[in-house]
């Protein structure tokens, strides 16, 4: 397995260009499955689950085509409304067929996704949505399949407003007849990105980014062209590493608002931000201050980028307090951390973290994709070397990682085959 080799002590410096947001792409090339046209999608990231949705959309029967950043999808026809398990199992998003497929095809089967290394990650949420909608729902053998002649808009209210279910139920709405009103609804940016493209292919959807959508539904959607907004949580991690770093870093291709909660932390850890059209500029200084921080939905922390934080507490001064609030299980990098010399104390879904002086290079695994993340961030400061194993997680969504990082100044590089841990 591949593994990244981080030599720390480097500040980095420069510019780095974000790339098209990884949930965002996720949710859009599904949506895609409802329209009779062709869609064009600009700024698609080269991630491994980007890659893993496209061959969800080939094995229903659509047709892809991948030029440079540009993916150009037709599913005039589709061939299947059943997902191999080995897709589903590959990667929990792609449940987000689901809705299109259910509500331009009537019928849709796949297995369950199940629980993931964060946590146990249920779809009531989805299902209870889709029962509202009209659908019939068998849970069965591991198997989800949803029928319905047509969908019939609804009023839904969600128990927690879930991204995925938020997104789901909206494109299951914009075929559907009537209108639906969803309640409770995710505010994440990736759903106004949704909701941008399914306007593009001629649906009426509104109210994306507050907590409650109407959708009202038509009979036929059409080709689109859209292009992705930019990666929020990698350009989150960019700025963690800048700060922790005592670097100067300019990051571009990002929206402000997108990780306003992201800026407010640092700012008060002690780093300076500042915002401009043209992107954000992160300067770090010798120790950043430990604050506390607790994941909230949109717009509060995001859950994606605790781990990344964590790092840069596990070397600031004094203690502060994480409260994990979204994912029961998502302090797996904590270990791993410890490792390195981090003081982190974990009880139930709070970590309390010390800050020591350094950190010192160890071999460390990935849990997830953003503890991946984190754990390269802790090897920037660390001294000597960090070997991060397991990166194929940290491919699934982030583009070009040790690339960009090189040209800030990084020390890293991919390599095969040094010793796993005993
Ligand atoms: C999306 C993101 C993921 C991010 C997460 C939270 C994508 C592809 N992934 O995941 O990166 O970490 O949002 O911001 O966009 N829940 C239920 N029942 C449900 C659905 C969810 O209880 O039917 C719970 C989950 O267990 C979790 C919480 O709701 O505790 C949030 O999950 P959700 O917002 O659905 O995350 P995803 O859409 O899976």
């Amino acid at each position: 397995m591949e593994k990244y080799v981080i030599v720390g002590g480097n500040k980095l410096s420069g510019t780095v260009c974000v790339s098209g947001g990884k949930n965002s792409v996720l949710t859009i090339l599904p949506a895609c499955l409802l329209s009779k046209g062709v869609c064009t999608i600009h700024d698609v990231p080269k991630l491994s689950d980007v890659k893993v949705m496209q061959e969800v959309l080939l094995c229903l029967g659509a047709k892809v085509e991948l030029n440079g950043k540009t993916m150009v999808v037709d599913a005039t026809k589709v061939s299947t409304v059943e997902l191999p398990d080995r897709l589903t199992r590959m990667m929990r998003a792609s449940n987000l067929v689901m809705g299109p497929l259910l509500s331009r095809f009537h019928h849709v089967k796949l297995a369950y996704p199940g629980g993931c290394s964060i946590g146990s990650r249920p779809m009531d949420q989805h299902l209870r949505g889709l029962k509202l909608l009209g659908a019939q729902i068998i849970e069965k053998h591991g198997y989800i399949e949803a029928k319905a002649e047509r969908l019939v808009g609804s009023e839904i209210c969600l128990d927690f407003p879930s991204v995925g279910a938020t997104e789901n139920l909206i494109m299951a709405a914009t075929l559907a007849q009537g209108e639906t009103t969803l309640r409770n609804a995710a505010r994440e940016p990736e759903v106004v990105d949704l909701q941008n493209f399914l306007n593009k292919m001629g649906a009426k959807v509104r109210g994306a980014g507050t907590d409650v959508l109407k959708i009202e539904g038509i009979s036929e959607l059409g080709s689109a062209e859209h292009t992705i907004i930019p990666d929020r949580i990698e350009a989150g991690t960019f700025m963690i590493m800048a700060a922790i770093t005592g670097g100067d870093v300019f990051i571009k291709n990002v929206i402000p608002e997108h990780v306003e909660a992201v800026i407010s932390k640092l700012r008060e850890a002690g780093v300076q931000i500042t915002e401009s059209n043209e992107g954000i500029r992160v300067r770090g200084f010798e120790q950043s201050k430990g604050v506390d921080y607790k994941t909230m939905p949109f717009p509060g922390f995001p859950t994606d980028m605790q781990a990344q934080l964590m790092a840069l507490m596990a070397v600031a001064e004094g203690t502060s307090i994480v409260t994990e609030t979204i994912f029961e299980n998502r302090f797996k990098h904590v270990d791993e951390f410890r490792r390195m010399g981090a003081d982190i104390k974990v009880e139930g879904r709070v970590a309390i973290i010390k800050g020591v002086k350094s950190l010192s290079g160890a071999y460390v695994e990935t849990s997830d994709l953003r503890a991946g993340a984190a754990l390269v961030t802790a090897g920037l400061v660390a001294e000597g070397a960090t070997v991060v194993d397991k990166i194929n997680l940290i491919d699934r969504g982030y583009e070009d990682f040790e690339q960009k990082l090189r040209g800030l100044g990084a020390q890293i590089l991919r390599v095969n085959g040094i010793k796993e841990r005993q």
